[in-house]
């Protein structure tokens, strides 16, 4: 099985996250983790599985991984299934000084699920959300053992055949 985990991340949070779902499944698949700087944007085929993540940014997906996606050749991940995550700070405890800057709650990892669908994609999870300390310094408590979770939940097909993003 060919996994691929692509992502931006200005900060390393996002970064960390796509390490530690290589790292859960490294050992039941070949797995290559890109960030989108300077990768190639030829995938390896065939791909079984392509696991997108980005930092959310106002709401939205990171702008350098929208453009990314957007250039992709068409066709370039027809029938791939797919995965998406978001990386975010505690919007419900986090200080108000946080909150009054990053409190934009929609979905950044959905918005991506939708542009991977539109290049022919299939969604097999919904988007996730992985969450920061309220300071967005670190990860809270067990965050990035769920991340390796999930990701072995869509190794295995465990996920509900689903795509939220519509
Ligand atoms: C300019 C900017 C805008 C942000 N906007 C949001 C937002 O709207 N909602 C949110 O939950 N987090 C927001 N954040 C926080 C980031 O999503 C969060 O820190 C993320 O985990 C950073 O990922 P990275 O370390 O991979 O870059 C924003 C951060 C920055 C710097």
């Amino acid at each position: 099985m060919k996994v691929l985990i692509l992502y931006d991340s200005f900060f390393g949070h996002t970064e960390e996250v796509a390490s530690a779902i290589a790292a859960a499944t490294e050992s039941h698949a070949t797995v290559e983790t890109w960030h989108i700087q300077g990768t190639p944007r030829r995938f390896p085929r065939p791909l079984d599985l392509l696991v997108v993540g980005t930092p959310s940014r106002d709401g939205k997906p990171s702008e350098p991984l929208m453009n990314y996606i957007k250039a992709m050749p068409i066709g370039s991940i027809e029938g791939v299934r797919t995965a998406t995550f978001e990386t975010r700070p505690d919007l419900e405890t986090g200080r108000r000084s946080i909150l009054s800057t990053f409190r934009r709650k929609e979905s950044a990892a959905g918005a991506v699920a939708l542009a991977l669908r539109n290049l022919g994609g299939e969604a097999i999870a919904p988007p996730q959300s992985f969450v920061c300390a309220p300071d967005g310094s670190s990860f809270i408590e067990g965050e990035l053992a769920r991340a390796g979770d999930w990701a072995n939940t869509l190794l295995s097909g465990q996920t509900a055949s689903s795509d939220q993003a519509s």
